[in-house]
């Protein structure tokens, strides 16, 4: 079978490094077979969910034996309305990594090239791989993208430029001078993609949203996603804004019912829960306050955050570290897959969680 495997399959797919997602809290109560767990590895929101979306959901489990809505209608009226754009320049996807995925699948040949930073995240890396494009990964310059670097690394071959921002797992952002000098040289037919996934955590008032550059750019692409701050992660529901005809093109290639029913009601209802939106915007500036001033007082450096988690130096290896709060009951992301072996990224928890953080890594590390 392995034969023919190797035989028959796309050659690309060989070429893919498995994602390694953050452990299931279920997984690592069986594992180690202990109760109290807390899973701050992959960036969801401690508050849970929008309580208006659950209420929602829960009203509207009797429907489920309909398809849903193939073409959103109501949730992209509400969200066109909500980001003052036309419903033709939305796309909803099963998550944003669904999204991410046909937008290479419409775009991306095998020999184009597309351009990311490193470390980023992992997903343009993986969907431009299975399209067999080839993959420039521009390191960071003091935990920031390199635009400079970004700009100099586009070919004629470049298809598509990926901005994180902020960045995961770094946090960092690029500021608007840097945006607006770097959006003017990216020739018009490279696709620039500025992924979201955390811009409602931004403080910072220098922080350039994609959308801001719509108007000027049609190669402007924005990806964002309620797995975050709307606390929906498990309903996989995300959105891309960008120019009508790049909406159409991906549209040719979706599936007739790609965002399920729940989804597109707890969207809905996420997008009425400003209490909610605050509540978890608050929770994290306290957290990152907290946190912060902890991790200076036991001497780790830190990268100072503009997101929802917090990637710091624990000064050794970061495996050991991981492995021991791990068996203390408290779940992180390693820095070694990012490429920073003595780093771990940790997510911003309620204040609960965030002590219970600071209290292990004090206890394994002796500080
Ligand atoms: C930067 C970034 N983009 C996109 C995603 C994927 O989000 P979704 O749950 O919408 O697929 C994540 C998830 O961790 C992320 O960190």
């Amino acid at each position: 079978m392995q034969d023919f495997i190797k035989r028959q399959a796309r050659p690309q797919i060989f070429n893919l490094k498995p994602y390694t997602p953050g452990k299931p809290v279920e997984e690592v109560k069986r594992e180690l077979g202990i109760e109290d767990i807390i899973k701050m590895a992959s960036n969801e929101n401690p508050l849970g969910p929008s309580p208006l979306a659950v209420q929602a959901l829960k009203e509207s489990l009797d429907s489920i034996h309909v398809y849903p809505d193939g073409n959103c209608f109501y949730l992209k009226h509400k969200l066109a309305e909500f980001l003052d754009i036309q419903t033709n320049q939305l796309l909803l996807g099963n998550g944003s990594d669904e999204l991410l995925k046909l937008l290479v699948e419409t775009f991306v040949n095998p020999q184009d090239e597309v351009i990311f930073a490193s470390p980023t995240f992992s997903e343009y890396e993986f969907t431009a791989t299975i399209m067999g494009a080839k993959c420039i990964a521009v390191p960071l310059l003091n935990f920031k993208h390199d635009l400079t670097a970004m700009l100099d690394a586009i070919r004629e071959q470049t298809k598509i430029i990926y901005l994180c921002n902020p960045n995961n797992p770094t946090g960092t952002i690029v500021s608007r001078a840097e945006m607006d000098g770097f959006m003017a040289q990216v020739p018009g037919d490279v696709l620039v993609v500025f992924d979201e996934a955390y811009f409602e955590y931004v403080e910072s008032p220098d922080f350039a949203q994609g959308m801001d550059y719509l108007q000027d750019y049609s190669n402007v692409i924005v990806s964002r996603t309620f797995s975050k701050i709307y606390g929906l992660a498990g309903l996989r529901i995300g959105y891309m804004v960008a120019h009508p005809e790049i909406v159409a093109a991906v549209e040719r290639i979706t599936e007739p019912f790609n965002v399920n029913l729940l989804a597109q009601v707890g969207a809905l209802a996420a997008l009425d829960d400003s209490k909610h939106l605050s509540a978890s915007q608050t929770v994290n500036r306290e957290g990152k306050v907290y946190l912060y001033r902890q991790l200076e007082q036991m001497g780790l450096k830190y990268v100072p955050t503009e997101a929802n988690f917090i990637f710091l130096d624990t000064g050794q290896d970061c495996q050991p570290v991981f492995r021991e709060l791990l068996s203390r009951g408290v779940i992180v992301r390693t820095g070694d897959n990012f490429g920073f072996p003595t780093y771990i990224r940790v997510t911003i928890g309620n204040p609960e969680q965030n002590q219970r953080f600071i209290k292990t890594l004090q206890e394994i590390l002796k500080i």
